[in-house]
Order: structure tokens, then C-alpha cells, then sequence
């Protein structure tokens, strides 16, 4: 039989350092016509940083703009789109194969790679460090198809019911490659495992915060021809990319991907299953009653072996109809080819692939096309490795499914179900099995058919990035997703409640005043600022003083509707005060009025921007980036002579819509451009990416998804806290004079301390002397670092800078913690004619409160911003 290593990159070019920048010319191969093989699609490898990249600890891997983020920018864990996958054909380009990081990708250069090192320890005869060039020479490489599938895949229909504590996986989260490399069991069979060794452990290169990647599999399972365990340092035929474990990973077929770890280090033979943290509180399915809560309090759930996930189940969903596909019956033709894909776990084959046009009563038989059975035909060298799948009855790939359905059936069914069978005759359920980390979901894939006039509707049950998908239809109109139905209500069931949104009484009770437009204008002065909320009135004179915005948030207000406002910005616990400010109900007509007039007014000649009363629009014109989440953002005002009009101390109001829910996203900033600057405002923001565990800022990560050239709206200034210069200080009204500051900031809480420290720092003749301390998690995180820093060097003894830092590096040398009781007795010691300004995180400005007030400041020397 032929070979195909002479056009190829293999182990003979080791000696040749540029071999891992060699890409495979596919045009270069033979055609599949002349091997009956299925070939990797064309493929282009990406050469540009992608600049949301930029700035991450990513910036060295190079993207397909197309693959779908599922946890912001960073770290990177992204499917293709599911329909773009599916085209692809059996096997997937590296670049669209889907990528799950748990953290940072190692960087690694061309030159070192060679002697990348693997080491097998723990249980073994016989220890040993292997170069990557050893790996290549000294075992014989195969090269095999294997589709890797992640746990989550899915995940996100499980959420929908009811949140897991992973991020949402819509149903590409899979791909398949040709993997090369040696077998693992050769490599461990060098090293001798001892009699009682009974699992590997693998551990990667990437530092995580709870360790290194890594995971365990059963060493008899790594041992087993059968179960095709192997090394690769090739997919596809080309040299690992860097978000796939360049150089080199393990491959575990029929298993999650969780198994193959990435970035291989470490072969750890060992008695009992890994410790590693990412084994044991990752790749589970804990038993269904086992709440978020339950699971956090007691370790045990974690600790069971019984519920770690290792062979895949089984699965199946159609690519076809496609998500909000749109079938015109004036054009269809008779019959719709459904299409889609099928995988089962352990090496087991799938065996029947079935739809259902009428909720499962009945089934029909699709078709069903093994592409990875064509290698078990093919017998030679594919990449520099042996295909032995002729060896092995196993099936570690998907299939693809496929039926003709004739179109008058799709136009009198409602959805269309697919569930497939593997060989160990276990089938899809028809309900879902929700668990806590969410993995593994595989009821019957439902697409909703919906027929509006000539045309019928497709929907999946979501999509990993849109809002939409017929579950959270469902879901909404109050349908329960698990009832069997599919949240469709049965006949006399009642409605779902939809997950309790608290609704706070903010209206007196027992209070019958009907109020109308005169009255409520007759008060709406500075001095008598009523204002209305969901068409009741509200009289905000008793809390001038009070407000933690300044009077003049309220004063602003007067005689407006600021329902959206108000209810966008405020806590509970402001809500639960309201009632003590009811006063009555604005009558009807008058409300309708009233809201006409509350709109957005701009007048392109005004001198100053900001406007108190109503909503102003400033374009974002440019997009600094300051480190991977820290961006300033900058917005063009309405002319270039226009100066923002914020005092040194003050803050606006920022409305956003919310890209997903178009709701409007409020919240205060306080700009980081000086503020006489004209014709611009620059805002530093630091963009809280979600994470596993966290949902993501709302606020922040609009503002990242904004495009140059769109617009936002303002309003201020708000804040009772205003700087004059010279230690004049004005706070809710009334002045004071300060002859020194003490500044106490966490992370973006530096951005309103700085307005002042630098208005008092810029004038030489301004004698405020400032103390800021500056806590952080990591010395990147520190903000207008050199700002600081150059004030301090100015040398006139004005400013002192403590940082400290929670998570600091070994080289660090400054302040290491958080802002302790010790740091503040030692900066920030109680004086005459002095004040505290402190901005951070509630939990720091609470104690920072408690710490100051048991030193003898007096609470009308704090302020919080
Ligand atoms: N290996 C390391 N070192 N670090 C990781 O974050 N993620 C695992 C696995 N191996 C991971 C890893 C998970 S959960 C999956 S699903 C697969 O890698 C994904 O492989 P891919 O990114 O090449 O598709």
C-alpha cells in the first residue's frame, strides 16, 4: 500500500529546527478519490492576533474571528457555529475545532520544543524524562481519526432549566481530527509500571489558580489496544496548534475531553485515582437532587469516584433544519433531508439514529454514515503514522445521520426529535437529567416547528450566543421544561410561576392622594424636589443630605418621571425607604404628559456636556487597550470646544443597553481624562469577563461590545463630594477646608481618588499633602501606575503611595495583603483638618469604615465615594 510521508512533515525532520513552522499544503496530497479516506477540509491557520486577544495572556495565539466566545475573551473556550462544523464534513480544520482552556495557553517557542520534556514517574520501574524528539523517534507513531467531545457539550439547554455552575454550551462543542503520535501504553510499558500502579495521571503546563491541568484515566484502560489511548503532537497533519497542546496532548478516544490533557508534562502512575483539583471538582454529573449549595458545603459529593465522568454517552443532534431556519412551502420541494450528527462513548458504535414527528409516539429509521470506518479499509502511513484502525473494532468518531422527510409531514408536526442508540443498546432519554456542573446532557434534541402563513420555522432549543431557542420561549410563557412536554403546557395544567422576581413595595400604605402635572410642578424646585416613579410621587427634600449620590441627584430629578432611571440604579434596601418619601399617585393624563416631556434633549452649541436633567450622547471614537481586561474608552463630546462639565470629585451617570436584553444598563463612572479636557471624556474600565462561576459585569462587558462610533448616553454630575482646590472641599453643601488627604482605593476605586489627587498635585501652590493606599489582587492590576508614581517623584513631600498587593509575586517588593488595620494605623493615623476618601469594593469600604472609626476618625470625616 502507498504512503503518504514523502509529501509529509515527520519524525526524520527533527533535525531540521524549522519543522514545527511547517504547514501541510493540502492542495500538495493525494485527492480521497485516491485513498477512499476522508481528508481534512481546507484549512487555513491564522496568522493574526485578533485584537480582542490582544492584551489577554492569550496575545500569542493566533484565531478564527468565527468561533463563538462562551466565557468572554478570556480564557479561551469557544464552539464553531453548529452549521459551519457540520459543512466542514467528518473531520474539522484546527482552526474551527472547538477549544476549551481552563486558563492561559502556555507560550511556547519553535526553538524549544524539541526538548520539551515528558517525564513518567510515580509507580514505575523504571522513571524517565522524555524529549518531545525522543517521543517522535524512539516509539511508533499512529495516526488515528477521534472526535473529542466536551462534558459540557449541550450545557446550555441544562442551564436554561435551571443555572449549573458551568458556562453554556450550545451543541458544537465536539470536533474530530487525524491524531498523531505514539500510543501512551508504549510509552508507559518503557517506564514499567508496578504491579499495584492502577491509574495515570496527566498533568499539563498550564498554570491554573488551583494548580496544573490535570487528570486521571485507568492505567488498564491506557494499557488497552482497544481504547486507542495515545499521544499527539500532529492534527490533521500539521504540527499542534498552540490552543489544541502544542506540542503535545494526550488523546483519550470515547472519553470527555476533559481526559486529554493538553500541554503534556507529567505521566504520574499511581495506586489511586488523580488529586489533581481540576479532577475532582470538574468533569462530574453529581445525582440530580444535589443542589449548587448542597454541593459547595460537602466535599464528599466530589470525592466519590462513582460520580467522575470518563466514557462519553450517548448522543445525537441535527445541524438540519438549522437554528430559525426557514422552510417556504410555496417553494419546498416534497421531502427535507434532516441532517445531523451522532457519538457514543467507550468505543461503542452507534446503531440507530431515530426521528420522531409527533413527541416520540412513533420513530423513523435514519440514515446513518460511518465515515471512520473508511480507515479501518485503509492500511499504510497517513502523516508520519501508522492507520491501524483495521486492528480495532472500536469506534471513537461521530457518524452523521441523515432522512428524507416529506414536507407535508414537517408542516403538520410541531417539533422534530432525534435520538440515537449506541451498541450496549442505551438510547437518549426523552428528559432531561439536570446535575450541577451540567455535563453530559443528552435528552432527544427537539427542534420546534412553527408554521407562520406559507413558511415553517425551525428552532433549536437555544444558541450558544443569542437569547432565542424554543426552551427559553417555553420557559417564559410559563411552561415547566420538565414536565415531559417540553414545557408545553398540557391540557389543565396551570402555568409555571416564573422564578420570583422580588417585587418591593415602595408606595405608603393606606396613602389615597391623587396629585396632578400643576401640583407636581408647583414642587419641583431645589428645595422641594418631587419627583415620580412608576406614576407615584415622591417628595426627596428629607433625604438631600442623605443621598449617597448628593442632593443633586435628587434636585436634578425634580418634577421628572424617573422611573427607568431609578429603578435601573437602586438597591433594594433603597427601594425598601421609599414608602417614608410617598406623598401620591400622579393622575393618569397628567403621567402620560409628563412623560412625553422626559426625554432626551441635545443641543449641539452648548459649551458644557453634561446636562443634569436630561440624557445627553457622546460617541465612543477610539478603544485603548490598557492590559488583557482594562481598557480606556474614548467618547467624542458634541463639539471639539465642548468641555465635559464635571467638578474635580463628581461622577455621571452612564446608559447602556444591554446587548443581549436591550434593557438599559445605568451605572456611575468617574472619568480618568482631565476634567478641562475638550471635545473628549476617556473612561478607564476594567471589563469583568464571566467566568465558570461568576457572571460577568453587565455594565462593563456592554461597554466592551460597543463598536467605534456608537453612542451612549450621560447625565450628571452626581456625588456630594466636590473639590474646589487649595483644601477647599465641599460635601453635601457645605464647605470645609482640609489640609491633608487620606486616600484609601481598591482596583477601579482608584478612578474618582485620582481626580482629586491629581487637581491637588498639578498645583504648586495647592499645600493639600495625600496619602493613597492602593490595594490590588496582582501588580498588572494596578491602575495609573505611572501617574501615581510621578507624583510621588515630583519631590515635594505632597504625596506618599502605598501599594499592596493580595496576590502579589515573589518579586514584588512593596506592601503585600489586602488593606489591613495595621497599613491604616500606619498611613492613615487621625488629624486635624484631615478627611478620608475611599473608594473599592464594598467589603473593603466596610471595613476600611469600621477600622477608621475605632481609630477616632469622626464619621463626618469620611467619604465615600
Ligand atoms: N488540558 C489542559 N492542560 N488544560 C485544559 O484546560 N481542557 C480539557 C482538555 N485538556 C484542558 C486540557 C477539556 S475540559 C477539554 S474538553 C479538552 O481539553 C478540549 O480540547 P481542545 O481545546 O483541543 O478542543
Amino acid at each position: 500500500m502507498a504512503t503518504l510521508t514523502e509529501t509529509l512533515v515527520d519524525a526524520d525532520e527533527l533535525n531540521d529546527n524549522s519543522f514545527q513552522t511547517k504547514d501541510i499544503q493540502f492542495h500538495d496530497l493525494p485527492t480521497p478519490q485516491e485513498y477512499d479516506i476522508p481528508f481534512p477540509p481546507p484549512s487555513v491557520n491564522p496568522t493574526e492576533i485578533l485584537e480582542v486577544d490582544k492584551g489577554t495572556p492569550d496575545s500569542h495565539v493566533p484565531r478564527d474571528p468565527r468561533l463563538i466566545r462562551l466565557t468572554g475573551v478570556h480564557p479561551f473556550n469557544v464552539e464553531p457555529p453548529l452549521t459551519a462544523l457540520y459543512k466542514e464534513g467528518f473531520l474539522t480544520s484546527p482552526e474551527l475545532f472547538y477549544v476549551r482552556n481552563h486558563g492561559p495557553v502556555p507560550q511556547v517557542r519553535d526553538e524549544d520544543i524539541p526538548d520539551w520534556e515528558l517525564s513518567i514517574e510515580g509507580l514505575v520501574e523504571n522513571p524517565m524524562k522524555l524529549s518531545f524528539r525522543d517521543i517522535l523517534q524512539k516509539y511508533v507513531q499512529i495516526t488515528n481519526p477521534i472526535t473529542l467531545v466536551c462534558a459540557g457539550n449541550r450545557r446550555k439547554e441544562q442551564n436554561t432549566v435551571r443555572k449549573s455552575k458551568g458556562f453554556s454550551w450550545g451543541p458544537a462543542g465536539l470536533s474530530t481530527a487525524l491524531w498523531t503520535g505514539p500510543m501512551m501504553a508504549d510509552i508507559l510499558r518503557s517506564a514499567k509500571p508496578l504491579r499495584r500502579a492502577k491509574y495515570v495521571c496527566m498533568e499539563g503546563a498550564d498554570k491554573l489558580p488551583n494548580g496544573y491541568y490535570g487528570t486521571s484515566v485507568k492505567l488498564n484502560w491506557a494499557m488497552d489496544f482497544n481504547r486507542g489511548i495515545m499521544l499527539a503532537h500532529k492534527m490533521n497533519g500539521e504540527n499542534l496548534r498552540p490552543d489544541h497542546g502544542r506540542p503535545l496532548r494526550a488523546v483519550v478516544p470515547g472519553q470527555i475531553g476533559g481526559r486529554s490533557v493538553k500541554w503534556l508534562k507529567k505521566l504520574i502512575v499511581t495506586e489511586t485515582p488523580s488529586d489533581n483539583w481540576y479532577h475532582i471538582y470538574d468533569n462530574r454529573v453529581l445525582p440530580t437532587m444535589v443542589s449548587p449549595e448542597m454541593a459547595s458545603q460537602d466535599d464528599n459529593w466530589w470525592t466519590d469516584e462513582r460520580y467522575a465522568i470518563y466514557d462519553l454517552n450517548v448522543n445525537s443532534v441535527a445541524a438540519f433544519p438549522e437554528h430559525e431556519e426557514i422552510l417556504d412551502l410555496a417553494t419546498a420541494g416534497l421531502t427535507y433531508t434532516a441532517r445531523g450528527y451522532a457519538y457514543a462513548g467507550g468505543g461503542r458504535r452507534i446503531t440507530r439514529v431515530e426521528i420522531s414527528l409527533d413527541k416520540g409516539k412513533s420513530w423513523r429509521l435514519a440514515k446513518i454514515e460511518y465515515a471512520e470506518d473508511k480507515y479501518r479499509e485503509f492500511e499504510g502511513d497517513l502523516f508520519g503514522g501508522k492507520v491501524d484502525m483495521w486492528k480495532r473494532e472500536s469506534c471513537f468518531c461521530w457518524s452523521f445521520w441523515s432522512l428524507q422527510i416529506p414536507v407535508f409531514d414537517l408542516e403538520n408536526s410541531s417539533a422534530l426529535l432525534v435520538r440515537a442508540m449506541d451498541d450496549g443498546m442505551m438510547t437518549q432519554p426523552r428528559d432531561m437529567y439536570w446535575s450541577v456542573l451540567g455535563m453530559m446532557n443528552n435528552p432527544w434534541f427537539r427542534i420546534a416547528i412553527t408554521k407562520e402563513g406559507n413558511r415553517l420555522k425551525f428552532e433549536h432549543p437555544t444558541h450558544p450566543a443569542k437569547a432565542g431557542g424554543w426552551m427559553e420561549k417555553a420557559k417564559k410563557a410559563g411552561g415547566d421544561l420538565t414536565n415531559g412536554n417540553w414545557g408545553e403546557r398540557l391540557e389543565g395544567e396551570a402555568p409555571v410561576e416564573l422564578e420570583p422576581v422580588k417585587v418591593i413595595n415602595m408606595k405608603k400604605e393606606g396613602l389615597n392622594r391623587m396629585l396632578d402635572l400643576q401640583e407636581l410642578n408647583a414642587n419641583s424646585s431645589a428645595e422641594k424636589p418631587w419627583f415620580v416613579v412608576n406614576g407615584e410621587v415622591y417628595d426627596g427634600t428629607g433625604f438631600l443630605d442623605g443621598h449617597p449620590g448628593g442632593a443633586i441627584s435628587i434636585t436634578s430629578q425634580a418634577g421628572l418621571d424617573v422611573s427607568e432611571d431609578f429603578l435601573a440604579i437602586h438597591s433594594e434596601t433603597a427601594k425598601l425607604m421609599m414608602p417614608d418619601y410617598h406623598i401620591g399617585t400622579l393622575d393618569k393624563a397628567s403621567l402620560e404628559s409628563l412623560k412625553k416631556t422626559s426625554t432626551t434633549v441635545s443641543n449641539d452649541s452648548r459649551p458644557t456636556f453634561l446636562q443634569s436633567r436630561s440624557w445627553t450622547r457622546m460617541k465612543l471614537s477610539k478603544v485603548k487597550t490598557v492590559s488583557w481586561d482594562t481598557r480606556i474608552f474614548v467618547f467624542d463630546l458634541e463639539h471639539e470646544n465642548q468641555s465635559l462639565g464635571l467638578p474635580i470629585g463628581q461622577h455621571l451617570m452612564i446608559k447602556v443597553p444591554d446587548p443581549t436584553t436591550k434593557e438599559a444598563i445605568i451605572r456611575s463612572y468617574t472619568p480618568i481624562s482631565e476634567t478641562n479636557m475638550q471635545g473628549k471624556m476617556e473612561l478607564l474600565v476594567k471589563i469583568y469577563f464571566p467566568t465558570e462561576n461568576i457572571l460577568g459585569g453587565k455594565m462593563t462587558m456592554a461597554l466592551d461590545t460597543l463598536a467605534i462610533g456608537a453612542e451612549i448616553d450621560c447625565k450628571g454630575p452626581t456625588g456630594r463630594f466636590e473639590y474646589l482646590g487649595n483644601g477647599r472641599v465641599i460635601i453635601s453643601g457645605k464647605e470645609r477646608k482640609v489640609r491633608s488627604f487620606k486616600m484609601i482605593c481598591g482596583g477601579t476605586g482608584i478612578t474618582p481618588i485620582f481626580q482629586v489627587l491629581r487637581a491637588v498635585m498639578q498645583d504648586p501652590q495647592d499645600p493639600t499633602t495625600c496619602v493613597v493606599l492602593d490595594g490590588n489582587r496582582l501588580e498588572e492590576d494596578i491602575l495609573c501606575r505611572a501617574a501615581l508614581d510621578a507624583f510621588v517623584n515630583i519631590g515635594n513631600r505632597k504625596c506618599t503611595v502605598v501599594h499592596t498587593l493580595s496576590r502579589a509575586s515573589e518579586r514584588w517588593v512593596g506592601r503585600r495583603g489586602r488593606i489591613s488595620e495595621d497599613l491604616i494605623k500606619e498611613y492613615v493615623t487621625c488629624e486635624e483638618d484631615s478627611m478620608v476618601i475611599i473608594c473599592g469594593p464594598e467589603a473593603m469600604e466596610k471595613s476600611a469604615r469600621k477600622i477608621l472609626l475605632e481609630q477616632g476618625w469622626a464619621e463626618s470625616d469620611l467619604h465615600f465615594f
